[in-house]
């Protein structure tokens, strides 16, 4: 009898063999040119080496992270700045100086990580996409570029900017580039990159999980994922044409994310530091936030999954949680720090999450598990910090600069409304302090690209002015 898989190219047969994943060729005979291009398209992407390790990692549920060289029985949360406080090491004025001079420079890039498929919120594309302007009902993506814009218009520098995205985010985002006329930015001055899939395995047998005859189950591998991207899609160069020597890094879901704070870039500056990165107070136990910790000179960021409840549970005779450097992910890493860490094969140790992944049954029908049957791997861009040599934590609000949009409406936590409530109230905030007063109720928001902070707001309107309907604030 022929061999049905006989026109499956030989080093590529190999490979699956040497992996044991020749079923993944199982509908082979059925396929149609089509479908079996489709297959091979996606096998073509998988490094069969790693996949070894991903196995071997999947079988002993052991993951080597980072935070494993981090003692924590003896750890401590590392001293921070905190934005505006005149007893840091470093004054504040001295910090924003620095900070202001990088940016009128244009010494500094920024790195958005978008390729997340938000499960959580249930997305379809990307959460770039979703809208989240309590006035305006701008998207995501709109908010953040408008923070560039806003820094553009005060220092007279451009800010290139690297957007990551994922299979599950790519199209949609280039489409929506193309459409809105890069979010306002400068074509010239966006690098779009896309991050790599890993496959998910069985997480009893280590075998890949065939979601169609022609397909197989693979995800994003993680925020982390970028190292490794960026640099092979000519990303690093890219900025190091831009003159940009120090790359801040931050989430698409974060639409108060300030990477490009001043005083933060500052304190980065001043403090010589390879990584910088900034925190909020976490002040309860079973806060969902990984927490920075220091030993031995070594930082790390541990995962709150990774922190038993009694040592989360710890407090400092202060009363503050003795792990309470919440990381919001919003980090500046000297350009070079980066290049040195690209250059490092497995730079960043692979995590594992327990997930419900469809797969084909024996008799090929769909199954839709409703408790966790494979294993998906990602990298986390935190997991550079023990890598680096000198790491500066920055403290900030809350209510300043972390509005995470994670979870569908009328969850507890981290949903539309708490994000609509966290912008309205930040207008408010500002537009109190430049004795602007608005009605009880009515929704105010700041426009990103025209705002910046209290002086603008302060030249928007003149003190007094009194606010009754919903509006955006812009400056003229
Ligand atoms: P999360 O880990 O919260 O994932 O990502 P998510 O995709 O937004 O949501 P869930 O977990 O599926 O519900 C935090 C940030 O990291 C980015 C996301 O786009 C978000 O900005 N990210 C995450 C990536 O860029 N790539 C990834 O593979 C994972």
């Amino acid at each position: 009898m022929s061999d049905p898989c006989q026109d499956v190219p030989a080093p590529l047969r190999s490979a699956l063999e040497r992996a044991g994943q020749m079923h993944v060729l199982r509908f082979w005979h059925a396929l149609d040119t089509a479908s079996r291009s489709r297959l091979l398209g996606q096998l073509a992407v998988v490094d069969w080496d790693e996949f070894g390790t991903l196995q071997r990692l999947a079988a002993s549920r052991h993951e080597p992270t980072a935070p494993a060289a981090v003692d924590l029985s003896v750890a401590v949360t590392p001293p921070c700045l905190r934005l505006g406080d005149s007893t840091n090491a470093i004054p504040p004025a001295t910090a924003q100086a620095a900070g202001e001079r990088l940016l009128a420079e244009g010494r500094v890039g920024a790195i958005l990580v978008a390729g997340g498929q938000g499960t959580r919120l249930g997305c379809t594309g990307p959460k770039g996409l979703v809208p989240v302007g309590p006035v305006s009902r701008a998207n995501l993506f709109e908010l953040l570029f408008g923070k560039l814009r806003a820094v553009h218009r005060r220092f007279g520098r451009r800010i290139p900017l690297a957007i990551m995205t994922s299979s599950a985010t790519d199209d949609d985002t280039r489409r929506f580039l193309a459409d809105h006329d890069h979010g306002g930015l400068d074509p010239d001055f966006v690098h779009v990159f896309r991050q790599h899939d890993l496959p998910a395995v069985d997480a009893t047998t280590g075998r890949i999980l065939l979601d169609a005859p022609d397909h197989f189950a693979m995800a994003p591998d993680g925020h982390g994922g970028m190292l490794v991207a960026l640099a092979e899609s000519g990303g690093l160069d890219w900025f190091g044409r831009h003159g940009a020597e120090h790359l801040a890094s931050f989430q698409v879901d974060n639409p108060l994310a300030l990477p490009l704070h001043r005083e933060f870039l500052g304190y980065h500056a001043v403090s010589r530091a390879d990584f910088s990165t900034q925190v909020v107070v976490k002040r309860e136990p079973g806060e969902r936030v990984g927490v920075v910790v220091e030993q031995g000179g070594r930082h790390a960021v541990v995962e709150y999954s990774d922190l038993s409840p009694a040592l989360a549970a710890e407090r400092r005779t202060d009363g503050r949680l003795r792990f309470h450097a919440g990381s919001i992910a919003v980090h500046c890493f000297t350009k070079s720090f980066l290049d040195d860490a690209a250059s490092r094969r497995d730079a960043l140790p692979l995590h594992l999450a327990h997930k419900a992944v469809p797969f084909l049954d024996d008799a090929g029908s769909l199954v839709r598990p409703t408790a966790p049957n494979a294993i998906k791997f990602e990298r986390f861009i935190f997991d550079l910090m023990p890598l680096a040599g000198r790491v500066t934590v920055v403290e900030i609000e809350a209510r300043d600069g972390f509005a995470p949009l994670k979870n569908p409406v009328g969850s507890a936590a981290d949903a539309p409304e708490h994000v609509h409530a966290a912008l309205v109230d930040q207008a408010r905030r500002l537009l109190a302090d430049a004795g602007v007063t608005v009605a009880e109720g009515v929704d105010v928001e700041l426009d990103a690209a025209t705002i910046l902070d209290a002086t603008d707001v302060a030249a928007a309107f003149p003190r007094g002015t009194h606010i009754d309907t919903p509006q955006v604030i812009r400056r003229p």
